[in-house]
């Protein structure tokens, strides 16, 4: 299998619309013209790719300029250190890779998988002092919450965010809760449920997942929300669910909740922009958020790829919205999306709903099947991309010198809370 496989096709590729493009120019650009110099002010950005036009909150964190050694640095040079550093650490540094990430990281990955069994998987290797999360902010933060408090959390480039878990803040959630309560009331009905019940996704910043354990709330990932919202309904006359709108209306449909009960509440206007009467109706409050990767993917790209390939097999992730969810054949998560290609028959014809990266290297690991993506254009996670194999030099070999960079640290009562919402999850079955 050939590493670098999407960077290649990068350095190949035009700018447009057909086969073999890429959806910006300035995925060309090396990765660190994105950081902050010394002595700039700057705002934070997304950075290329499929988050590219959202705008980033000012709280999201910047990453700065990296030592220009690491910028200038070969390719083979940064995998010689990693390596050295990798083994003179031994079981001190576990390194995670999620499975979005470039295979140029996956390659050094001691652990693949998806965000929630990631963070798992930290909690069993008490001996590595250090984890280094190739991944995304808050699968870092998930990291911290569920390891043990001697070890040290690492993201190896604080620019690496998600575009869609910023989309709920704190303050926003707390307004759009205070508002709810004042319409729905606070008393429990005659069978014990609560008005609303608060659910977040897996993808929220850890001050999220606390305002739920909190609040009888509860944490989701994509392969457990329906186990969850079923969870939350007995508990909870109407759930409010963030900040992923697309998985909150897919798993509420396959729980047979009708749309006209699902509202949006978009946090810009009075009311997200609903009638209390709206609101009362309602069974499910669904934030309006989104993933920028997921909501690439459209009904005419199933279609297409229906046309050219009769008895195609179409699986999509449940970030996508509901029209694509119902034109493909089935819908899961990261790791569904793994099993159902791992278990398909030689020579089936898959059209997968996800992350780039992720379907090319399932391409290049079945060479059986035919693998491709729904969505012609290649277009990363932008944050997911941020990491490179620079920035991982620059923190490995800043362990060896006796310097945590990049340490990920969620408040300890912070922590505590996002752990009961997180417990409350691994507990439902
Ligand atoms: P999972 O990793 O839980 O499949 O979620 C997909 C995703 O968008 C990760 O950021
Ligand atoms: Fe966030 Fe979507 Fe990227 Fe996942 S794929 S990190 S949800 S923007």
């Amino acid at each position: 299998m050939s590493t670098k496989m999407i960077d290649d096709l990068i350095v190949q590729a035009e700018v447009g619309s057909g086969e073999g493009t890429i959806c910006s120019s300035d995925l060309k650009q090396p990765i660190w013209s994105l950081d902050v110099a010394e002595g700039e002010r700057a705002k934070p950005t997304y950075g290329a790719g499929a988050s590219q036009w959202d705008k980033a909150p000012v709280f999201a964190p910047l990453q700065h300029q990296i030592p220009a050694k690491y910028r200038q640095m070969a390719h083979a040079e940064l995998d010689r250190r990693i390596r050295a550093v990798k083994e003179t650490l031994g079981e001190r540094l576990v390194i995670l890779g999620h499975h979005y990430q470039r295979d140029d990281i996956i390659q050094y990955a001691d652990f693949r998988g998806d965000s929630f069994k990631l963070s798992q998987l930290a909690a069993t290797r008490p001996n590595a002092e250090y984890i280094l999360f190739c991944g995304v902010h808050f699968m870092a933060e998930s990291a911290d919450i569920l390891s043990s408090p001697q070890q040290q959390v690492i993201l190896p480039n604080l620019a690496a965010g998600c575009s869609m878990a910023d989309m709920a803040n704190l303050e926003d959630v707390l307004d759009c809760w205070e508002t709810l309560g004042q319409i729905l009331g606070q008393k429990p009905n005659a069978e014990g449920q609560q008005p609303l019940l608060p659910v977040t996704y897996m993808n929220s910043a850890a001050n999220l997942k606390a305002f739920c354990g909190e609040r009888n709330g509860i944490v989701c990932t994509s392969s457990n929300a329906e186990t969850v919202l079923k969870w939350a309904f007995a508990r909870g006359e109407r759930v409010l669910f963030f900040p992923d709108q697309h998985l909150g209306r897919n798993t509420g449909v396959k729980l047979g909740i009708p749309l006209e009960e699902m509202v949006l509440w978009d946090p810009s206007k009075p009311l997200g922009g609903n009638s209390p009467a709206a609101l009362r109706q309602a069974r499910i409050i669904l934030w309006r958020g989104w993933c920028s990767v997921h909501q690439r993917f459209t009904v005419a790209q199933v279609e297409k790829a229906r046309q050219d390939y009769l008895g195609v097999r179409v699986v999509v992730h449940p970030e996508c919205p509901l029209e694509v969810v119902e034109a493909a054949d089935e819908a899961g998560s990261t790791d569904y999306i793994i099993k159902a290609v791992e278990e398909a028959a030689a020579g089936t014809v898959l059209a997968i709903g996800t992350e780039i990266n992720l379907v090319r290297r399932l391409q290049a690991e079945h060479p059986d099947k035919k693998i491709f993506c729904l969505d012609p254009v290649i277009c990363p996670c932008s944050t997911m991309y941020r990491i490179h194999p620079a920035y991982v030099a620059w923190v490995l070999e800043g362990l060896l010198d006796g310097q945590v960079l990049n340490q990920i640290r969620v408040d300890e009562k912070v922590a505590h809370a996002a752990r009961i919402a997180l417990n409350r999850m691994l507990t439902v079955k």
